[in-house]
Formats: C-alpha cells, sequence, structure tokens
C-alpha cells in the first residue's frame, strides 16, 4: 500500500495520476471532500488514465495534526510519498505554517519510523536552500541554508519540515527529498501557486518583474519523485529545475500561451516597496488578506538561479521545456472555459 498525502492538491493529484496506474494499492488523505472532484478532472482531461483509474483510490480523511486519524491512515503502508503542506507567504499566518508543515511533518516521519516503512518522499521547495550572493553563482543542493537571513515565513517552514525527513532518516528510515522550483500544472486554478498566476494573467496584468526563480512542470516532479522511489537512491536531496526564467519571460510567454495582452510596465523595485506597504495598511486597517508581502515583494526582482546538474545524472534523464508546458497547461486552462 502507497499512502499520499496532499492528494487533493496540485502535485499529490498528478503522482496519483502516476501512481495509479501501477498494479499496487494507493490511499491517499484529503481534508475537504469538496477538494476531490478537482482530482477527478485531472484523471479525465490527462491522456492515458481513466475514471478506472480514479476509482483506484482509497480516500482517508484526516488532517497533518489529527494523530489518530494519521494512524489509521498508515495501516500496511510501504511506502509514503508526503506532498501536503500549507503554502502562504503572509507574515500572519506563520503558527499556521509551522504547526502544518513542520508539526504535520514530524508526525508524518514519526508515523513511517512506528510503520517501519520502506521508503518515504518528502517535497520540500528550492524555498528550504540557501541562496547566494552573487546572482550568477548557480544554487545547487550544497549551498547552505543561513538562519540568520531574512527568510519568508512558508521557506523557514519548509526548512523546518526537511529537517524533520533528514532526523527520520537518522532513525532509520530511508528518504528522498525534493525540491522543485516553481510548479507548472493544471487542474487547480484558483488556489495552488502556477494554477492562481494562469488565472491572473488570464484577467490581464499590467506589471512583470524582472527577477529570476527556477521552474518545472508538474509531470516531471512527479516523474522524478517516482524514479526516485522506484530506484535504490537514499537519504539524498535533489533540486527539480527545468529552466532559470526571469519572471517578465515567464509572464510573457503564459501570456502569448493564453492569447492575451502581455503586461507592459515594469514593476520596479521601488514601486513594488511602496506596493508591499500599501498592502500592509490595507491589511491591518480593513483586515483584507495579504497580496503582497515585503518577502514577496523582494523575491520578485531577486535573481536565483538553479542547478539540476544531479537529479539528471541520477536519474539520466532531460527535463520537458518550460515553453512546451505552459503551452500544454494554457491549452489546459482554455478549454476549462472560465
Ligand atoms: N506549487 C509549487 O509551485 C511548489 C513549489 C515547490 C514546492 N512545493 C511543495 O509541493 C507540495 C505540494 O504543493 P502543491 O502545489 O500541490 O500545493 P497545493 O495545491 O496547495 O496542495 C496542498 C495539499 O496539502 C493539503 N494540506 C494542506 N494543509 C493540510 C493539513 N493540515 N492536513 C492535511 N493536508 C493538508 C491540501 O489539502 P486541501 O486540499 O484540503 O487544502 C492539499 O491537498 C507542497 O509541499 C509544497 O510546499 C510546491
Amino acid at each position: 500500500m502507497i499512502l499520499v498525502t496532499g492528494g487533493t492538491g496540485l502535485v499529490g493529484a498528478h503522482l496519483l495520476v502516476e501512481l495509479t496506474k501501477r498494479d499496487t494499492k494507493i490511499r491517499a488523505i484529503y481534508r475537504r471532500e469538496h477538494k476531490i472532484p478537482l482530482v477527478k478532472t485531472v484523471f479525465e482531461y490527462l491522456p492515458n488514465c481513466s475514471l478506472s483509474h480514479f476509482e483506484k483510490i482509497e480516500w482517508v480523511e484526516a488532517d497533518l495534526n489529527d494523530i489518530p486519524k494519521l494512524t489509521e491512515a498508515f495501516k500496511d503502508v510501504k511506502q509514503v510519498y508526503h506532498s501536503a503542506a500549507f503554502v502562504s507567504f503572509e507574515p500572519d499566518k506563520y503558527k499556521q505554517l509551522r504547526k502544518v508543515n513542520i508539526e504535520g511533518t514530524a508526525n508524518i516521519v514519526n508515523l513511517c519510523i512506528s510503520h517501519k516503512i520502506n521508503k518515504l518522499c518528502y517535497v520540500s521547495s528550492i524555498a528550504a536552500i540557501g541562496s547566494e550572493l552573487n546572482p550568477e553563482i548557480l544554487i545547487t543542493e550544497k549551498t547552505a541554508w543561513n538562519p540568520e537571513e531574512d527568510n519568508n515565513v512558508y521557506a523557514i517552514t519548509k526548512y523546518g519540515a526537511e529537517m524533520e525527513v533528514w532526523r527520520g532518516s537518522q532513525e532509520g528510515i530511508d528518504v528522498v527529498v525534493v525540491n522543485p522550483g516553481i510548479i507548472i500544472g493544471g487542474g487547480f486554478w484558483k488556489s495552488g501557486s502556477s494554477g492562481s498566476l494562469f488565472y491572473k494573467m488570464s484577467k490581464g496584468m499590467r506589471y512583470y518583474t524582472n527577477g529570476v526563480a527556477g521552474y518545472v512542470g508538474v509531470s516531471d516532479v512527479v516523474h522524478c519523485m517516482t524514479s526516485l522511489m522506484d530506484s535504490s537512491i537514499k537519504n539524498q536531496g535533489f533540486i527539480l529545475v527545468a529552466e532559470n526564467l526571469s519572471f517578465k519571460k515567464f509572464q510573457f510567454l503564459v501570456c502569448d500561451a493564453l492569447g492575451v495582452s502581455r503586461p507592459k510596465k515594469e514593476a520596479s523595485p521601488f514601486l513594488l516597496a511602496v506596493a508591499w506597504r500599501l498592502d500592509w495598511l490595507v491589511h491591518k486597517i480593513l483586515g483584507k488578506r495579504r497580496q503582497l508581502s515585503k518577502h514577496m515583494a523582494r523575491s520578485s526582482t531577486a535573481i536565483t538561479k538553479y542547478d539540476n546538474t544531479k537529479i539528471k545524472e541520477a536519474l539520466s534523464f532531460e527535463f520537458e521545456p518550460l515553453e512546451s508546458v505552459i503551452d500544454d497547461t494554457a491549452n489546459w486552462f482554455k478549454s476549462a472555459n472560465f
């Protein structure tokens, strides 16, 4: 039996598509029942899978912080893919981020140990890797995390979660950790980072930014996860980035693929500095949800480039070019008829 956490999210749903093609029992954790039909739409859209694959999933309701329910979900499990996380960059959500990402991952790791599972795959993030002062130096798996830096709340908790997974490896379970860049894929258009980006861009965006970050298609993420789990590789982490692209280039590619106008103005660091302060003020006075935090503003102009050599060599594998991932995702978005 394979257990998947975060099965109702972007990565988890695409992972379930791959895993249900196998002759193995699959169990997936969900929190909110209304998210399950979204997973079904992924099975309906993608080629080479069908509703009979979707029906193979045994859904179990459990929260990462509900140990009795999680314990039930671990019955007869031999492999675990831990993809669930709370994704937010809002400083006010720090406590909740710690609770779900760090404590929740510690719960998963403890259950993996007590149930003597064979292998755990944890979906971390490039956010949990260190950064380089010189933007031209590629960040690798060896780039050290610096706790003294002004790290954002999501990154701090993904790093803390990864530490729990490495503790698990010290306590005897085999683990593989993947650190994906911004994951591009379809099916979750109003939640999840990349889906909502397509949604926002389809409505028109006025500004672009010139920061650089790493991107990867969701099917490559899932392929690397399952290949690492099938291999004898253990207790290692891998950056999953197909290409390092400027946000401007990414935004232009998405707009072109969607057939909407490209943003015309650059959001300069000064404009962004004004914008996040205004956003904070509106949040404090009107209680509105933060749209732009200081860290989000800063990372939208930061240049961070990642080295993908380790995973390519470990799996003898080439990533799908981003332009093709974006085109496929845009076609899916257009067929969803918003
Ligand atoms: N998307 C990216 O660009 C990106 C990049 C790098 C790394 N990652 C990492 O990849 C993983 C998957 O991301 P994603 O894009 O698939 O995120 P997502 O679409 O937001 O899905 C998150 C999943 O986690 C579940 N979850 C959240 N809180 C939970 C809790 N307390 N208990 C149980 N389940 C909970 C969600 O359940 P509900 O459906 O009930 O909310 C959902 O199934 C995460 O670990 C994320 O940090 C994502």
